[in-house]
């Protein structure tokens, strides 16, 4: 998809915030600062429409972006921030537990990793949770820019491994520098959402 428009409709931290209406949802889940507003803004052509930062834990509520006022973009806080207070860290997991598992308009979920790194044990952890409550997921392995291309084939098996990926779960290699795998990734939300 070719995108436009697209408004911030509403930064939510509770579910009577949520937008109303039946529009399709992709909600973009991972560590914090691995890249989650990056891809947004690549897959709506915007520089920092979606705010990225250097410093991790910039996204701390649950942000709907309305697309071509056809579906909507959930950018969701980072987990794995070890500034973040134990209180905060509780209010945030049960603010995106709510979400991913009490939205019906929920039709898939980008998981981005680190493609530098082998997945940690919170990537693990989060794939192994959507699994359990079997929400369709693309694995997004970001920043690829940093990985020579040699490379690339040891990335996949590693991520493949490390999380034990079934074998409904594609993964993408993608850089939001140069906007590799963006077409695949816009693939994968037109299958999941039907726009
Ligand atoms: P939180 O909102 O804190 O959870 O972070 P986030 O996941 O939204 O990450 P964000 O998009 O803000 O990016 C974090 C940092 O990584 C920024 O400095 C980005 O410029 C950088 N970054 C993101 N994607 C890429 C990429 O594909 N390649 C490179 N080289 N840097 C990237
Ligand atoms: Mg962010």
């Amino acid at each position: 998809m070719e995108v436009h428009s697209v408004d911030l409709t509403i930064s939510a931290v509770d579910e009577k915030q949520y937008p109303a209406g039946d529009q399709p949802e992709i909600a973009f889940v991972g560590r914090s600062n691995v890249g989650k507003s990056s891809l947004t803004n690549v897959l709506i052509n915007r520089r920092n429409f979606a705010h990225t930062s250097s410093q991790p834990g910039k996204t701390q509520t649950l942000n709907f972006y309305h697309i071509e006022d056809q579906l909507y973009f959930v950018d969701v806080p980072g987990y794995g921030y070890a500034k973040v207070s134990k209180k905060q860290r509780a209010d945030f997991g049960r603010m995106i537990e709510n979400y991913l598992t009490k939205r019906p308009q929920l039709r898939g979920v980008i998981m981005l990793v680190d493609g530098r790194h082998t997945p940690t044990d919170d990537d693990i952890q989060m794939y192994q949770w959507l699994s359990y409550y079997q929400l369709p997921v693309l694995v997004v392995a970001t920043k690829m820019d940093k990985v020579k291309g040699s490379c690339f084939t040891q990335t996949t098996k590693q991520v493949q491994t490390t999380l034990d990926l079934s074998s409904q779960t594609p993964l993408v290699l993608f850089s939001a520098k140069t906007k590799r795998g963006k077409d695949q990734v816009w693939q994968w939300i037109e299958q999941q959402t039907g726009v």
